[in-house]
């Protein structure tokens, strides 16, 4: 059986499955609002989702919710209002939580950011992707160049002083100096935190379907190199592959993610992972995918749509790719204290790891290398299961 000594800090995602359009690249879970967001529904529906949920984590606090997307910015701030005053009152909010919005350039006004604020959201993540117009044209996005930096302005006139910026580069047709430019027009707005990340081309997109021509490896590694030396002499710490933040403001909703925390999903599609100690397991379960089944489903059984208990080498190589994927690597212990097994459960990929320079095990942290970091998924496969 497995063995908890401590309850795992425990996180809460909302998901938000309405954006104004598409965009060709996107896979996450989100369609084209309807003519009207059937907004009151869907609060009702999460604090139903959520009520379900409680039993499995009753007395745990929450440290930080992440409410994403899709567009959740689309929200009203009465409907949001709503839902965290109901959320305070069901789950008692300690004092330091983490509350982040993710918004969209196109959504958002100052007015709009300060009633976000007023409702308890104390994080903005905005999807600025880029600030050249054409680029924006290219990558389906709702908004101009003027609007992306209306918005991070509007977040500072806010009082927001802790909001991140979603960048991606490797773009259409991009040179090394528009990605380049794109960054220091971001770290001119001053923003706590920068989300810098490489397009990639999913399955089941338009971008899959159409593919376009976007910049060769050498250029891409070239690219990623001068963008990391550009944000780290501005001040921001690279904490995880495409995270990057001033002192004192990693994401602690995704840090609690990459160290394999616990964490409930509400809304469509959400996934959770709860550990349950009396017990020796690990659970994950996710909710039925569609809006509409979802809104149909919720607050009955029928609103989770699979459940799967962890084993023990999912638990492991869950740790590893989720924990490597920071600079930093992490604390031995937390191996133990989050997967509820002992460390010598991975010695032999460990060592291994070490031998072909991937990794650094010191005795209480184990570190990814450059080399490491560089060749991520061959340092994961050390983990996999053996046939
Ligand atoms: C779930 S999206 C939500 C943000 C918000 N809806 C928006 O787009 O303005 C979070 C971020 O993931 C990134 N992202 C989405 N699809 C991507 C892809 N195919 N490749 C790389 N990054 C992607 C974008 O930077 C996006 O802002
Ligand atoms: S706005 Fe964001 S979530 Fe919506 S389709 Fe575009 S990238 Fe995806």
């Amino acid at each position: 059986m497995l063995s908890f000594h401590a309850p795992l800090p425990l996180s809460l995602y909302i998901h938000f499955p309405w954006c104004v359009r598409k965009c060709p690249y996107c896979d996450f879970n989100s369609h084209e609002a309807p003519g009207t967001i059937p907004e009151a529904a869907y609060v009702d529906a999460l604090l139903a989702d959520l009520q379900q949920e409680l039993p499995a984590v009753w007395g745990r606090p929450i440290q930080s919710i992440f409410i994403g997307g899709g567009t959740p910015s689309l929200m009203s701030p009465e409907g949001l209002e709503r839902l965290l005053s109901q959320l305070r009152a069901l789950l008692g909010f300690p004092p330091q939580i983490e509350i982040t919005l993710e918004a969209n350039p196109g959504t958002v006004e100052q007015q709009r950011f300060a009633e976000f604020r007023a409702a308890g959201v104390n994080r903005l993540s905005i999807g600025i992707q880029s600030f050249d117009g054409e680029k924006l044209r290219a990558l389906g996005r709702i908004h101009g160049r003027a609007e992306a930096l209306r918005a991070a302005e509007a977040a500072h006139g806010a009082g927001f002083d802790n909001f991140n910026l979603d960048l991606m580069f490797g773009l259409p047709g991009q040179e090394e100096a528009q990605a380049l430019a794109d960054l220091r027009q971001a770290i001119a707005l001053a923003p706590a935190h920068i989300s810098w990340y490489q397009l990639t081309i999913e399955p089941n997109t338009a971008f899959a379907h159409a593919p376009p021509v976007v910049p060769e490896d050498e250029v891409l590694w070239v690219m990623q190199e001068h963008g990391q030396e550009t944000l780290a002499a501005a001040g921001y710490v690279q904490y995880e592959v495409s995270a990057y933040a001033r002192e004192g403001a990693r994401c602690r909703h995704n840090l609690n993610y990459w160290q394999f925390g616990d964490y409930l999903g509400i809304g469509p599609g959400a996934h959770g992972k709860i550990t349950l100690p009396a017990e020796g397991r690990v659970v994950r379960s996710w909710k039925q995918r569609h809006p509409q089944k979802y809104l149909d489903t919720a607050g009955s059984g029928a609103v989770v749509a699979g459940r799967r208990e962890l084993g023990r080498e999912d638990l492991a190589l869950e740790f590893m790719m989720n924990a490597l994927r920071l600079r930093e690597g992490f604390d031995s212990r937390l191996f133990q204290e989050h997967t509820g097994m002992p460390l010598t459960v991975v010695s032999r990929p460990l060592e291994r790891a070490q031998e072909l320079g991937l990794l650094e095990w010191q005795p209480l942290r184990i570190v990814p290398t450059e080399r490491g970091r560089n060749y991520l998924n061959e340092l994961l496969q050390l983990f996999m299961p053996e046939e």
